[in-house]
Parts: C-alpha cells; structure tokens; sequence
C-alpha cells in the first residue's frame, strides 16, 4: 500500500494548531505525531499549515434555472473546487415538479459519476410535496441522502408553510435535517411587478425589490414551523443582520437552528448594483449582497460562534447568460461562482484580519459541515483512520484572485482582483495528490460519500 508521510507541517483542529507530521496509507490517515517516517514516502512541509479536506456543503453545478444550465457541470466544478482546497462537495439533487425524489437522486448521480475531481454528497430539495413523495424519504436515507432543501421562493421550487411543517415532522421521523431558502416570495413578487410596472428594469431593481426584511421575516416564519414540529434546520446563505436576529431570538426560545453564510455575504455589498449592467448582473443572487451593517453582523455570527458553517452557493452562470436580462432583471439568472476562492477570503479576511481564529476557519469550512451533514469523522478532521483529505496550506503565500487562473467555466469571479495572503499548494483526496502547485494533477477521482445523520 502507498504510504506517504506530510513532515514538519502544523495540523489545524477546531481545537488548535499543533506541530506533528501526518503518516497516510492509501486512502486513510494512518497516524498523526512524531517520527512517523518508516518505510513511507516523505514529503517534508516545514513552515505549512495542513488543513482537514475543506467541504462545501452548498453548490449548485449542472442545475438548469430560468430556461438555463449553470455554466459548470460536476467536471468543471470539481475543478475549481480543488484548486481552492475543497475535497467534498455537498450538492442539490433538485427535484422538478412532478418528479419523484428518485428521479431526481439518479439524475444527480448520472451528472457526477465519473467526472467529479473531488468527492460528493448530495442533499434533495424538495419542490414537489405529495404524498408518494413522503414515501420515498427513508429510500433516500437509505442512500445517504440526510438533509434536505425548501425554497419559500421561485415560481418552480416554492412551498408552503403548511409542507415546510409536513416535510419537517416526517424527516424528523429518521432524524433527517432540512434547510431552507427563506426570502418572501409574496412581497418580493409583487415588488417585481410593480418595479417592472414602472419601466425599472436594471439590474439595481433586483436588492431593491429583495429588502432585507423579506429576509428576516422568512426567517422568522421558518424557524416557527420549525418550532412548531419542535424539529432541527438549518437557515442556509443567511444574509442579512435582520434574519440572524432571528436566528438569536428562535434559539433564546429553545429551537434548535444552525446557521450558514458564504463569502458574497460577508465581504461584498449591494453597492455593485449601482455599476453597468456587464458589471452588476454579475452579483445578481438571491438573496442580493446587502449593506456593509449586514457583512458586520454577519462575521460578528462567526466570531461568536453563532453562526455553523460557511459555504458558497456556487451557482455559475457567464456573463452571456446574464444578458438574458439585460431589458428585464427578472431575467437574469441568479447566481455567482465561489468554491474555489471560499478559503483563500476566509482566510486573509477572516483569519487575517483577526475576526476568526484558525480554529474557527477550521470549524465552519472542515468539521462542522462534515458534522452538521453526517460525515464525521470520515471527513472534517485528522487523526487516524479519516480520510486522507487533506490541504497543504502556506500561511505566507500572496496571490491575487483572478478569473483567468480559477477554473471555473463562467468566466469570471466577483473577487476579481482581490490580493489574499497565504495560498493552496497540495491537496490530497483519500490519499490521492489531486493538486499541486497551482495544477490539477489528478482528475475524476470523486465518489459518492454515503452520509449518516447529523451530528453537531
Ligand atoms: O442566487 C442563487 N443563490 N442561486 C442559487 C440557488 C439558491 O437559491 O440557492
Ligand atoms: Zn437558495
Ligand atoms: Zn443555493
């Protein structure tokens, strides 16, 4: 069996950063500690950090939105996710109206199979609830499907409070977790017709039309039903300092809600809008970037440990794409890419910037997720018996992010010119050097990892 030793390096925990060497066998971790070089191969990365494999616990690739298809498949995303030292992807199987759950599952497991350079899990969000449908949940915990997505928005994927309490009480039957969407669909709708009705139609009139309380109300309303089946959530892209007020206020109450944010959200604002429309539409997502008060509160959740995870919702579309809305915001197709630039921001504006600690990034970018979706200690950690995911991270690296060098099919990045301090130099998947040095150097060796239930 290939043995490989990562000497002199720092193992990053949630619980410290501690000097030892890791000894991996195949695809596990074997060891981590002193002297464990016997008859392995030794790779010696004095002065870096090794990080367990990142997860991003919320993309989007190859899902088809607004009569379109996201600019990357599993291929491409996969990519671009281990070039920024993410080893597990954790994707929505999005079932469209009138599909059963299996439908749905296969047809994700036919995008990813054979072409996905990290590993993958997928969560099911739900667009269509009936009752063969409430059927088929334990055959997805059967096959490692454990948490679930709702929208309270779009036309396509929306449902209502009364199914939102329906799915929640069932999953709780098999201690399934669900997070949600939560934006207004009502007001927001309505504010769109009204901005249209007005010959508004530029790409501003989308966080305009979207107003941070639509969030924090949605919020709010989730995280009832979620009181009202007295079951565990999740509020997923959280964006605003209203919604996590919520967030506070449902757990002073005894609900038990994890929270997640990404990047846009904490270091972007809805000042972008205000530029061309090859330049705004860009940024369009849902929810929209919001105020500077929004990204404060926002890492003063990470800070506190308020907040669980952060992921990225990378959901790529290039910029011809977006010009479908050029006449019509409503057109634009929401969505930005982010896998690959997530840990890099986290780290030279969180760890950095002294508003998260190592630990921290430690936490909400490795084991929570890993946690909070079922894969700890397989995933999410270093110590014997894990898999060997794992990032060789040089703390005085100095980059700077730009599309040209992500791997990403869009074509773009909204961090485009952003200098960051340290950088990704290996990455291993199971014991596999998958990247090196800024090149992938193995590709499509992703499988499907069978989740269990939560447990953070
Ligand atoms: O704009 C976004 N976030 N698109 C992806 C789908 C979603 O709502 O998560
Ligand atoms: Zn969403
Ligand atoms: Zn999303």
């Amino acid at each position: 069996m290939n043995k490989i030793v990562l000497k002199g390096g720092s193992v990053v925990s949630t619980r410290g950063v501690k000097k030892a060497d890791v000894l991996i066998a195949g695809e596990k971790i074997v060891a981590v500690g002193k002297h464990l070089s016997a008859d392995a191969q030794v790779v010696d990365i004095s002065g870096k950090l090794i990080f367990p494999g990142f997860i991003d616990a919320h993309t989007h690739f190859d899902l088809e939105v607004s009569d379109t298809v996201t600019a990357d498949d599993f291929e491409s995303g996969s990519q671009s996710a281990v070039a920024g030292g993410v080893t597990t992807v954790v994707d929505f199987a999005t079932q469209n109206k009138g599909e059963t759950l299996t439908d749905a599952l296969n047809n994700w497991h036919m995008k990813a199979f054979g072409k996905s350079s990290c590993d993958y899990a997928f969560h099911m969000a739900i667009s269509d609830w009936r009752e063969d449908i409430k059927n088929e949940l334990p055959a997805m915990f059967e096959q490692g499907v454990t948490s679930f997505k709702v929208y309270m928005i779009y036309d396509a994927m929306e449902l209502n409070d009364r199914e939102i309490y329906e799915l929640m009480k069932e999953l709780k039957r098999y201690g399934g977790i669900v997070g949600c969407h939560c934006e207004n669909s009502g007001i927001i709708g309505k504010l769109r017709e009204e901005a249209l009705e007005n010959g508004d139609t530029a790409p501003k009139y989308h966080p305009l039309t979207r107003p941070d309380f639509t969030e924090a109300e949605a919020v709010n309303r989730f995280l009832s039903i979620a009181e009202a089946a007295d079951a565990p959530c999740i509020v997923v892209h959280l964006s605003t300092r209203g919604g996590y007020e919520e967030v506070l206020r449902a757990r002073d109450k005894g609900v038990l809600v994890y929270a997640e944010t990404c990047p846009q959200y904490l270091l972007l604002d809805d000042r972008v809008y205000e530029e061309s429309f090859d330049v705004a539409s860009k940024y369009i997502c849902s929810p929209p970037l919001r105020k500077p008060e929004d990204k404060k509160a926002l890492w003063d959740a990470l800070k506190t440990n308020n907040a669980d995870t952060v992921s990225t919702d990378h959901c790529s579309f290039t910029l011809e794409q977006k010009r479908a809305g050029e006449d019509d915001f409503t057109k634009i197709p929401n969505g930005m890419p982010g896998v690959e630039t997530r840990a890099i921001l986290m780290y030279t504006y969180g760890v950095k910037k002294h508003r998260i600690s190592l630990q921290q990034m430690c936490a909400y970018l490795s084991e929570n997720p890993a946690r909070l979706y079922g894969m700890y200690p397989k995933k999410g950690v270093i110590k014997a018996s894990s898999d060997a995911d794992l990032v060789v991270f040089d703390p005085k690296g100095h980059d700077m992010i730009t599309a040209e060098r992500c791997h990403s099919k869009c074509g773009y990045t909204p961090f485009e010119g952003v200098k960051t301090v340290g950088s990704v130099r290996q990455v291993y998947l199971r014991g596999n050097l998958v990247y090196n040095e800024g090149e992938i150097v193995l590709k499509n060796k992703g499988k499907y990892v069978m989740r269990d239930h939560y447990d953070l």
